[in-house]
């Protein structure tokens, strides 16, 4: 799309150039294109011949049918954005997949604040701002397997060198990009590389994630705790304050009813 497109190709080699990751990209592939990177990893590589290792990732420069939460979709324009699906594989069926989205969305956070001057805050339950503007969000999706196991894709998607006019004029004024909001030229391979590194940082420890260290990486990098919502779920509109925000048991709101009522973030969503 601009002159950084070229000079900052997305190729398997600009992406795992001095990586030293453990679990997190032990194998990347790049698409030029692709339907959505989420279908990919679930559909193809989840398991068949084309059975991938865990940590595995895909990248894709562009996406025809990239996929948001609650069935929306995804636009980018091609080459502007990092479009990347990590593929998983639990070894516990039962593991919080709720704890993967939070530790992805701390991890997506920290990557970007380590390889540019950005410095985004997460908005419950996992998209990414900066200001007003949305920079980035995380969409995990998971396929039980024939053997039983479990394959979870952690797609994410970080709009990287769009200007205003690349953003479809309805959501113009409610998304940004990290051209947008450095005053750096962006490295797409190299903010990559720290998201992966810090996917990594996550994700590989062997000790699992512990809900208290989520949940406290995750306020850090979020106002929300204290700031009023608005959500929607079941059809039903309700307002309040955000008194916390945990693994399994979600998002739990101070009502301005007086009531206190938890919100699965698979079922919800914020309009406020
Ligand atoms: C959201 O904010 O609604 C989540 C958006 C997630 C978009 C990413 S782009 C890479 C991956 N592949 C997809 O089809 N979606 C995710």
């Amino acid at each position: 799309m601009t002159g950084h497109a070229s000079t900052h190709a997305l190729t398997v080699e600009s992406l795992s150039d001095g990586l030293a990751t453990r679990r997190i990209g032990r194998r990347i592939i790049v698409l030029p294109e692709v339907d959505s990177t989420n279908r990919y990893v679930l559909d193809v590589l989840a398991e068949g011949e084309d059975a991938a290792p865990d940590g595995t990732v895909v990248f894709a420069e562009r996406q025809t049918a990239g996929r948001g939460r609650l069935g929306r979709s995804w636009h980018s324009p091609a080459g502007a954005s990092l479009l990347l699906t990590v593929l998983l594989r639990p070894p516990d069926r039962l593991r919080c997949v709720a704890s993967l989205m939070m530790a992805a969305t701390v991890a997506v956070v920290r990557g970007i604040e380590s390889s540019t001057d950005v410095e985004p805050t997460i908005r419950w339950p996992n998209d990414l701002y900066v200001g007003e503007g949305k920079l980035a969000g995380i969409l995990v999706e998971t396929r039980g397997l024939s053997g039983r196991g479990l394959a979870v894709a952690v797609g994410i998607g970080v709009n990287c060198l769009q200007h205003a006019g690349h953003f479809p004029e309805e959501i113009r004024s409610r998304a940004t990009s990290l051209e947008l909001a450095s005053s750096r030229a962006v490295d797409r391979p190299a903010v990559g590389r720290a998201i992966l590194r810090a996917l990594d940082d996550w994700l590989a420890p062997s000790d699992g994630l512990r809900p208290e260290v989520l949940v406290e990486a995750w306020s850090q990098a979020s106002g929300d705790i204290g700031s009023r919502a608005t959500l929607v779920c079941d059809g039903a509109r309700f307002t309040g304050r955000i008194l916390d925000v945990h693994p399994e048991e979600g998002l739990l709101l101070q009502l301005d009813t007086g009531a206190r009522k938890s919100f699965d973030p698979a079922t919800t969503r914020r309009i406020c």
